[in-house]
Order: C-alpha cells, then structure tokens, then sequence
C-alpha cells in the first residue's frame, strides 16, 4: 500500500520538499536575479524531477539586507521577483504539476523597512509603536553604550542605536541578526493578529503550508537585570526553561493559536519549524497541537560516519514516534555549506555544516569527486528513510560550494559584520547553471546576481540531463523509485558484517545499504534497483548506496 497520497491532509508525512532560493533559481527578465515567472517557467523541471513539494525562502519586499529574510511587507511580492498575479500564476503552474507550496514566515524580526519599524522610529520614545520592537534606553553616561552586552547572530552587538526625530542620538532596539532585521515583541496582540492575517493572506491563496523561521526566538523575557552574554550565549541549544530569548516555553501559545488558522483550511495547512533547540525540546514544535513538523538538522552537523548516521535516525525516528509527527531529513540548505563540499573535506576538517566557519582556502583541500560520491551515497540513503525529505536547489546537480567569490561581490551580512574573518552562506547560494555556455549558464538571459565560477558548465542541468550516470539523473531515478517503494513509516535495521554499513529493510521489502567506508564490500542476494555509484562486480563500493529488494 502506497500511504503518501498527495490529496490527503497527510500529504506533508513522506513529502520530498525542494527548497527554492528564489533569487538564484531561475531569472526570466534578464536582471541577474530570480523571479517568479523564471520559478513558472521550470515547473517542467521539478515535475520531472519528481518532487511532491517546493518551499520557496523568502519573495517579499525586503532591501535583501538578509538575503531577503529581512521582510519589509508580509502580504507582498518583492517587485524585482513579480506580482502577486505571478505568484498566482506559479502557484496554479506549480498544482497543475501535482506539486505542493511552501513559503517562508519571518516572525522574529522584520525589516528596518517596515512601515512598523519606520513609525516607530518617527514616533519617538515611549510611544506604542516603539513598543511593538524591543527599544531600550543605552546605558553609561549618555546613554551612549547598549543595554547589554549581547552579540548578534551576524557578529557585533545585538543593539543598534538611532537618532531621535529630533536628530539627538536615542534609544537603542534589539536585533538577534543583522542590524536591518529588528526583534517584534510578541507579547503585543497587534503583532499576533496580523501575522495571523498573514498565514490566511497566502493560504487563501493556495499556499499549502508554511516554513517558520527562527520559531523558537519570538518570546522574550528582557526584563533587567540582563544575563550576561557570557551566560545567555548565542546559538546554544539551551534546557534552560528561563533563557531570555531562546526556546521559552510561552512560544508554544503562537504556534498553537496558528494550529487554529491552519486547521479553518481543507487540508489544513501544514507547517515546519525552524527551531535550533536542544533535542528534548523538539516535541511541542512539531507536535499535532503546534506547528506539525520540525526540522531535524542532527544530520547536518554529523560527520559522514556510519554509527553517527544510525544514532541519529534511530534518535529522530523515537522522537517522531512520541509526538505523531514524522521525521525531517536534512543535509543542505541556504545557510550551510553544501554537502558535496562538505563530504569532499579530509577528515579531522569535519563534515558539518561548517557554513559560518569555512573559510575560502579550505576549499583547495576539497576532493570533489569523494565529496560527489558521499552526497550522493547519504541522499540514496536519506530517501530510503520514513518521514520527509527536504533537498536544496542545486543539490540535485551535485553541486559544491563556490569558495571564491570576491570581497566586492559577496552579500552575506555574516562577511560585512565580521569583517571578512567568516565568508558566510553565499557559495551555497550562487544562481543554478542550466545550460553549459551562455551567459550566465542559462540563469537568465544577462548576468548573475552573485558569480557562478567556470566549473558550473560541467554542473549544468543540460548537461546531467544528457549523462545517463549523472546526479541529476539518479536524483530522478531515486525519486520516481522512491514514489513506488514509500510505504508505512517504520524500518528495520540490517546487521551487516562490516562496520563501515549503515543497512535497513522498508516494510515490502524495499532494503537500502550504505557503505560508508572506502574499501568495498560484499552484498547479499536480491535485485539491485539503483545504486548511487556502478559496480561491475556485484559488491558495493566505498562511498556508495544501493537499494535492493
Ligand atoms: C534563516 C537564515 C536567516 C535567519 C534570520 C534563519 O535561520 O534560515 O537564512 O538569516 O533565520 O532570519
């Protein structure tokens, strides 16, 4: 019995969902930039690719201070990506294909761009609208040094200063990120209400469910005294239920009022949560009550290992189990390190999402064609798991990181905020190739927004269309496959003799072996359906899946 059924309102259980960058897809008006229709105009591509939903980071108005995780409308299509009538458009194109959409939900922060952030800077101290941000007055004796001493995700301080309407220096605003994305209170019912208004805004027009950003920052305790930073920290997976920023308890009230919103929908919305939390945490963000799903990104800061792999969809699997969700399969995505690269680094460099901390001459110790085989040995075994899988644009491709991207072209906040000593997330977020010549590899039909290298044309989607070994045509293989052999969400482990193979059975049959070694091994008896690397002699080698029935 095949169980993923796409009109069901369990559709998302088992869903493949390609994450779409959307200004470094595909660019249909020539101005180096993604767009809307260029997304309408590959819905052909994904279709054949056999993916069962897209989500799409952000598309709104923003001044991309953030790569457009900096929001400045909610209910708006940034002009240089279309209109809402291409959003329509690419949504209609996108279910006529039998492919579900996603989109990005911003609640932590907007952009300084926002008509809130922007009355609140015009209406002076004390006013309501400052009161729907976090502004406090500076410390020291003109106020002239931050409440605190907390750092923010991008480098720096967590505190901006501004002027005053009368063009004194100020009062000082909270931001986790950059200095253009300003924390909301969420303790305001203004707030509540009109994000709320938001998740109906696209699902009244078709959107079939939501990836929640940051989910577990919107409650706050910024009562003083302040924790120090050297207490607080930043990006640490807390247990403690008092952390003034991080994974509160409160949060759960939002996410459980949203439940609301998505369940007035036939089917209801679903939703994902982005929540860096500590692994005990996890539950009430994907439970039925709060957002339904949350990612599990244990597989994206594991080392290309075997026993690491088997603790960790053992782990996630239990966990899933306890809250009714399924689980969520991770390896790339727009803020790390792909993880061809990542695979490709001797060991000792590590093979975690090394994003914030890969620095470009790393990339000279990288053996791409080791990196390749990894990728594409742990994403035949990521499709073989229960639960969802979430893949990144490009990957499918093969795709590595572009390390050298010059300092005058880079776009990351990360680079600017610390000045140079940490490149950020661009080299994972360079426009696809999908021709071999042409300007731009077939982006579009001029420039790029960021610089794809020369080596792109060996990557383009013409190309691998072309190769019958290529990654982009065992992605296909493995998809259609997968949409056969996907039944109930259980699987049973394979003891293998060698320690280097991480083995299971699907219920039908349906058995996947991963060897995660260099040395190959020997295979039982069965058919080989696929296998992510050729082997003459029937065994499997290093850095290789097969499934097998
Ligand atoms: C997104 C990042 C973004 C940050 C702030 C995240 O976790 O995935 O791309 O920079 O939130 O919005």
């Amino acid at each position: 019995m095949v169980l993923k059924d796409l009109g069901t309102a369990d559709w998302w259980r088992q869903a493949v969902v390609y994450q779409i960058y959307p200004r470094s897809f595909s660019d249909s008006d020539g101005d180096g930039i993604g767009d809307l229709p260029g997304i309408t105009s590959r819905v052909p591509y994904l279709r054949d690719l056999g993916v069962d939903a897209v989500w799409l980071s952000p598309f709104y108005p923003s001044e991309l201070a953030d790569g457009g995780y900096d929001v400045a409308d909610y209910r708006n299509v940034d002009p240089r990506l279309g209109t809402l009538d291409d959003f329509d458009a690419m949504s209609a194109a996108l279910h006529a294909a039998g492919i579900k959409l996603i989109v990005d939900i911003v609640p932590n922060h907007t952009s300084d761009q926002h008509e809130w952030f922007q009355a609140a800077l015009a209406a002076g101290r004390g006013s309501d609208e400052r009161d729907r941000y976090h502004f406090f007055e500076g410390k020291g004796e003109n106020g002239d040094e931050p409440p605190n001493d907390w750092q923010s995700h991008f480098g720096g301080p967590a505190w901006h200063r501004v002027d005053e309407p009368d063009g004194t220096p100020g009062q000082w605003y909270l931001h986790m990120f950059a200095r253009e994305q300003p924390d909301l209170n969420w303790e305001r019912d203004d707030v509540r209400a009109d994000f709320e208004h938001t998740l109906r805004f696209w699902s009244d027009r078709g959107v079939d469910g939501f990836r929640i950003d940051v989910a577990h920052y919107l409650r706050k305790d910024l009562s003083e005294p302040f924790a120090p930073f050297a207490v607080v920290g930043l990006g640490e997976l807390t247990l403690n239920p008092d952390h003034p920023f991080s994974d509160r308890d409160e949060v759960h009230e939002i996410y459980r009022a949203w439940r609301k919103v998505f369940d007035e929908y036939t089917p209801p919305r679903t939703a994902v949560a982005e929540a860096w939390v500590h692994k005990t945490r996890l539950a009430p963000y994907a439970s039925a009550e709060g957002l339904g799903q949350a990612f599990n990104f244990d597989l994206l800061v594991s080392e290309f290992e075997a026993s690491q792999f088997r603790e960790i969809i053992e782990e996630n699997l239990e966990r899933s189990a306890e809250t009714g969700s399924s689980s969520t399969w991770v390896l790339s995505n727009h803020d790390v390190t792909r993880h061809a690269t990542r695979y490709g680094l001797p060991a000792g460099l590590g093979h975690h999402a090394a994003a914030w901390t890969l620095a470009g001459g790393a990339h000279d110790e990288v053996d791409t064609a080791v990196g390749e085989a990894r990728a594409r040995a742990a994403t035949m075994l990521l499709l073989a798991l229960p639960g969802s899988t979430y893949l990144y644009q490009g990957e499918e491709l093969g795709l590595h990181e572009v390390g050298d991207i010059p300092a005058q072209s880079r776009q990351d906040p990360t680079f600017f905020r610390t000045e140079g000593k940490e490149v950020g997330r661009d080299g994972c977020r360079v426009p696809l190739p999908w021709s071999g010549t042409g300007s731009s590899f077939g982006f579009g039909s001029d420039g790029a927004h960021l610089p794809q290298p020369a080596w792109f044309a060996d990557y383009a989607v013409a190309v691998e269309a072309d190769d019958a070994a290529s990654t982009l045509n065992l992605y296909r293989r493995a998809l259609a496959l997968r949409g056969e052999l996907q039944t109930a969400e259980t699987l049973t482990w394979i003891e293998h003799p060698s320690a280097s193979v991480l083995a299971f059975e699907r219920p039908g049959g349906w058995r996947s072996f991963t060897n995660f070694g260099s040395e190959p091994v020997d295979l039982p008896e069965g058919e080989i359906l696929l296998a992510s690397t050729d082997s003459a002699d029937g065994r499997l080698p290093g850095n290789a899946t097969v499934w097998m029935r």
